[in-house]
């Protein structure tokens, strides 16, 4: 089975927009670790992911290359967050739509990984600079916000912070596109 480059992302929350994200990134062959700080919440996200991609390769609708089942193997849950941001290049925040708690999760992010790590945003109202005001490093982070239902709607807008660096911007992009361009 051919995974892209090896490269594996942490999703944190594992709600309607985690779980899109999970099905997104892994139908372009990333291994995705998923987080939620709910007991059980992330174990039952994996669960209704199965169903809907067996659901989904039943209709001829499933994205990407590889079946239902590669996919699958490509995903995993986690009740501990540095267990999961362990080898992730990128990770993408989906959590309750409050700033607080945003800002809280991130400062928690950034105790675990490396200043090369992309973080990433899935909010819909809230500003960047206001998402990342904890955030020591914060050259590497953007807000990747979805357009709904994201496995349907192959559009996500890329808003920079202030302080982003181009090449976030760009591999951020190149992810992007390489998760939106499979049929
Ligand atoms: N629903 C949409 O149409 C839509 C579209 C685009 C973007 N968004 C954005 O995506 C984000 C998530 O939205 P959603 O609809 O999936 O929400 P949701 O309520 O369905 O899921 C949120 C998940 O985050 C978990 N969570 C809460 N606090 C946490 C923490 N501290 N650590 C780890 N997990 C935590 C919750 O247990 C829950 O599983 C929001 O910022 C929202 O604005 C939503």
């Amino acid at each position: 089975m051919s995974t892209s480059e090896q490269k594996t992302i942490t999703v944190i929350g594992s709600g309607l927009i985690g779980r899109s994200w999970a099905m997104v990134f892994a139908s372009g062959g990333y291994r995705v670790k998923i987080y939620d700080n709910q007991a059980g919440q992330a174990a039952r996200a994996v669960m209704e992911i199965r169903k809907q991609l067996e659901e989904l390769e039943e209709a001829h609708m499933l994205r990407g290359d590889l079946t239902s089942t590669q996919q699958l193997a490509l995903l995993s849950s986690y009740e501990d967050l540095a267990q999961a941001l362990e080898g992730a290049f990128f990770v993408q925040e989906c959590v309750f739509e409050q700033l607080e708690v945003k800002q809280s999760v991130f400062q928690e992010i950034e105790c675990f990984v490396g200043k090369e790590v992309i973080l990433s945003s899935s909010t819909s109202c809230l500003v960047p600079s206001s998402v990342f005001a904890k955030v020591q490093e914060r050259s590497r982070c953007l807000v990747s916000h979805p357009v709904n239902p994201p496995y349907y709607v192959k559009l996500v807008e890329l808003v920079p912070h202030p302080e982003t660096v181009t090449a976030v911007m760009e591999a951020t992009h190149y992810l992007m596109t390489k998760v939106q361009t499979t049929d």
